[in-house]
Parts: C-alpha cells; structure tokens; sequence
C-alpha cells in the first residue's frame, strides 16, 4: 500500500504538504497542489482513516440505529441522514434494533466501540437501559422520531418523566404529532362523522402517546364524546392493526371514520375493511397518519398527514455536528411540521384538477401545511 510519505517523495514535495492538499488544511499553491493530486493518482493512494483516527481520536463517522429500516418513513430518513453526513465528510454505521430493549442497548454499544463521533437513534419504547449507556459514556446523541419527555410535552412513559443522572437530556428531532392528528379527526368531524375510531401505535413511543392526544383534543373541540371503546392499539404494525381493527368493527356501535396512527396500521386496517366487505369511503371514511408513494394508488385515494421524513433526517444529522462542534450547548428538541394531503378516503368527491396526476415531487393530492404545528422548529 502506498504512504502519504511515497506521495510525497513522488511529488518532489514534502508529507505536510500532501496532508494539506489532502485535508484542505492550508492553501497550497495550484501547481504543487496538481503535482500532488498526479501522484496520489499515479500511485494509488487511499487515505489511511484509521491511522488518522488515531491521531485526532475522531473516525468521522455516525451510528445510526433505527428500527424497522424497510418501512418507508424510516427508508426515507435514512436518506437524509446519509445524504446530509455524506456532504459533511461523514460516513454512516448502520444497525436496526428491532425495537427491542436488549437488541437496542447491545447494537448501541457495538456502535459505541466502533468508535463513532456520534450517534443518532430512535429509542424504543423502553429505553431506559439504552439512556442509561449513552448517559453513563456521554455518547454525543441525537434521538429521532421518537422523543423523551422534556416537561411540556404529554407521555404515556411516566418512568422518564424526570431527567436525571440516568437520563440525560438529549437533542431531539421528530415531527408534529399531536396537531396532525388532530387535523384528520377535526376533517372527519367536520364530514359529519360521531364515531370516529383511532387504530393507536405501540404505547410507550411518544408518537403514539401524542397522536392519541391530538385525537382526543379534536374530539373535544368537536364536542364530541369520547368512547375509550373507539381507541385500540395496533402495536405500530400492519398485523396488529388488522386485529385491532376488526375489533372495532365488531362493536355494537362501531365507527364510521377510522384513523390510522401509521403508514403499516393503514395497511392492516384496510386488510380487515376489505376482509369483512367494507368499502372506503362510503361504509367507512379514513385518513391515515403518514403519506407513502403509493398512497394515491389506493381507490380510493388515501387522505393522509405526509411527515417531512428526509428532512427529519437531514435536521439530526445537523443537530449531531452542531453538538460535536459546541459539546456544552444547551440540548433541544426540533419538531418539523406536517403536511395535510386531501384525497379521497375521507369520503370527499375527488377534485377534478387533482386527479389529473401526482404532483412532480410526490403522490398526488391537495397538500396544506398542517395549520395546527406549533413551530418549525423549537429549543
Ligand atoms: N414513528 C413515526 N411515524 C411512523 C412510524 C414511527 O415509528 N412508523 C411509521 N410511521
């Protein structure tokens, strides 16, 4: 293998030099910048990372761990974390807890030994064990999609209520939940629907908790009763959802309007419309939490709240460099809003101009940034 010092010697200039050209360091004259580049060429040669790690204790990398990588909101964040670290000189260790407890503290640690700069993870819904290693070792973290309680927020995860020694505060990017939601109910409301039925995530995740919360407070400024009958969980996937959704269905009153919390609970709830014979939307409206690409192939078009998933991504890869820059900076959260995308589902008459074809940057559909997020972004 080449060194940097046979670059040097090739080029008639010295090691420092060839490190300058190579790591923009310093200015370097055109032609002796040329020279070098020629004979890193001629020769082959490939930086040593390690080596330099071991000089400046920094391996330019990030871990990522996030569950359920192939659902298409988790592929799509990916994207902007890769893309945004790749633009900063960062390359990315990849690991998917499963969301499990054990599997998400084990692959964190593994991540923690390779040595990343820094670390961005979607905790579980039990991550006490995972908050205490990244606390304990002072792992430089963002926390994604999933957020911890900062003390202005609802949380079905009493536990982590306080911060504390254990439980560090962490920089934290997710998107609305809470006004999104309550932007599907208070639609279906205003279509004159008095049963509406929310098919809720996995409890313990702080998107569940604040989308069951955004539903609720849209019942209540309908002046519609709430029924915890009409609140059932479909554990955040598409099976549990199917379950949960028969269920409603089997109720001596059962809904006329369904939300699902997730991109896979649509997927099961339609499964058991369509097992049991229901037609969307005229047995039964639905909007759904999360828009995909092919949400406006679904007869009838899916009306859905489409999240900012790459740029979830993107903001906490630049919230992680913001931290490794300025270590001792206050941690914040950032929420990003959401957009409402008016289809059909819903049981609204498709829109003439709107059905001529998908917008060029995503599925079709009428599209308003959702008016109930708080702010773009927040500390
Ligand atoms: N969080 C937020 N949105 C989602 C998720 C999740 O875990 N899964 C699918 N959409």
């Amino acid at each position: 293998m080449p060194t940097m010092a046979d670059v040097a010697r090739s080029a008639g200039v010295s090691v420092a030099t060839v490190s300058h050209v190579l790591n923009d360091t310093r200015p370097v004259l055109p032609h002796t910048r040329q020279a070098v580049l020629e004979a890193v060429d001629a020769l082959g040669y490939t930086p040593n990372t390690l080596a330099r790690s071991l000089v400046t204790s920094r391996t330019r990398s990030i871990g990522l761990a996030v569950s359920a990588i192939s659902n298409p909101y988790f592929t799509e964040i990916l994207q902007g974390v890769e893309a945004t670290a790749l633009d900063a000189g960062y390359s990315l260790l990849i690991a998917d807890p499963h969301d499990d407890p054990a599997h998400e503290r084990k692959v964190v640690q593994l991540l923690h030994e390779r040595r990343v700069d820094g670390m961005i993870v979607a905790p579980s819904a039990n991550p006490q064990d995972l908050v205490a290693y990244l606390g304990r070792h002072a792992v430089p973290t963002v926390l994604l999609d999933r957020v911890l309680p900062t003390g202005d927020r609802p949380t079905s995860a009493p536990h982590l209520d306080q911060p504390s020694p254990d439980q560090p505060c962490f920089d934290q990017v997710c998107a609305e939940n809470t006004g999104p939601t309550a932007r599907l109910v208070t639609h279906l409301a205003g279509l004159g629907h008095r049963r509406i039925g929310l098919v809720a995530g996995l409890a313990g995740l702080s998107t569940t908790s604040e989308r069951i919360t955004g539903y609720r407070q849209a019942l209540a400024a309908a002046g519609l009763g709430h029924d915890e009958a009409l609140v059932v969980s479909g554990n955040s996937e598409s099976a549990a959802a199917e379950r949960a959704t028969a269920a409603l269905l089997s109720l001596p009153a059962p809904p006329t309007a369904l939300v699902t919390a997730n991109n896979a609970m649509t997927i099961g709830a339609l499964r058991a419309l369509r097992r049991l014979g229901l037609a969307v939307p005229d047995d039964m409206a639905l909007c759904c939490f999360d828009d995909f690409v092919w949400a406006d192939l679904f007869s009838p078009r899916l009306t859905a709240i489409a999240q900012p998933s790459r740029e979830i991504g993107a903001q906490a890869v630049r919230v992680l460099l913001d931290r490794l820059a300025a270590p001792d900076r206050p941690a914040r959260t950032v929420r990003l809003p959401c957009t409402f995308v008016h289809r059909t589902s819903c049981g609204c008459p498709e829109d003439r101009d709107e059905a001529q074809g998908p917008r060029p940057d995503g599925p079709g559909g009428r599209t308003e940034p959702s008016a109930l997020s708080e702010k773009g972004t927040a500390s």
